[in-house]
């Protein structure tokens, strides 16, 4: 579903990403793990259109979109949750889920909003009752629901989620970690997971891949990277 093929990416004359490669199916789980500093960010502001890489090709449903104006890109399918959620502090749960079906505004009634809407909160159940609540004033975990919840609003094919689980309670993350599976095996959402939570985000995933300083070093099957030795002592802590 989602190719990409030997990308460079550099901010300036740094070189970030360096001829890296990587693939999800459609309907995968797939997560990303790596040190801070390795790159993840930057994989995902390539694919969004938001750092396009210089060398190197991404394809989405066999179409090239290596340089694509970020509009289009959510428009095919694809949206960001970003790390650190970055949702708006002074506006609405309501008007930041608004802003999300942005993209597809202007083709579409309201009556398809509302409809999106009730998908975000049978999904978050949660935020119904904090709909009118400023965004600012949510608890953390609140705050990743509204972020994701935001994204979904644009209706992607590919969702790619970077670090969701950051600064949240166990229970908490247990339950966004929960909400990824169901949207998945529900609405057939693929999903690219960036975890430091290493082991959680595998526990969901079908297949992983270790980046390091903006290399792909290992990829395989979940049991692979869970039963690796070396990835067991660096990322998992074991
Ligand atoms: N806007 C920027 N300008 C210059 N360099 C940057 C910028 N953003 C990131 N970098 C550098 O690019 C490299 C990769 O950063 P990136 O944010 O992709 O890492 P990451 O794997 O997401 O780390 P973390 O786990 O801390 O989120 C780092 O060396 C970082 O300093
Ligand atoms: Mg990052």
């Amino acid at each position: 579903m989602l190719r990409i093929q030997n990308i460079r990416s550099f901010y300036g004359n740094l070189l970030v990403l360096k001829n890296l490669s990587l693939h999800i199916n459609e309907g995968e789980i797939v997560t990303l793990i790596g040190a801070n500093g390795s790159g993840k960010s930057t994989l995902l502001k390539s694919i969004m259109g938001l750092l396009p890489p210089r060398q190197g090709l991404i394809v989405f449903q066999d179409k090239d979109i290596t340089h694509l104006r970020t509009e289009k890109i959510v428009r095919l399918g694809i949206a960001l949750v970003p790390e650190g959620r970055h949702i708006f502090a002074p506006l609405s749960v309501q008007d930041n889920l608004l802003l999300g079906s942005y993209s597809r505004y202007s083709f579409r009634n309201k009556s398809e909003v509302m409809a999106d809407f009730d998908r975000i909160f049978d999904l978050f159940p949660h935020l119904v009752k904090k709909r009118k609540q400023l965004a600012g004033t949510l608890s953390g975990g609140e705050q990743q629901m509204l972020a994701i919840g935001r994204a979904l609003m644009s209706r992607p094919r590919i969702l790619l989620l970077d670090e969701p689980s950051m600064g949240l309670a166990p229970i908490i993350v247990e339950d966004i970690f929960a909400k990824i599976t169901k949207l998945r095996s529900e609405e057939k959402t693929t999903i690219l997971l960036v975890e430091q939570n290493a082991e959680m985000a595998l526990d969901i995933s079908d297949r992983g891949y270790v980046l390091e300083t903006g290399k792909i070093v290992f990829q395989g099957p979940r049991e692979d990277l869970l039963e690796n030795a070396e990835i067991k002592r660096a990322y998992l802590g074991k």
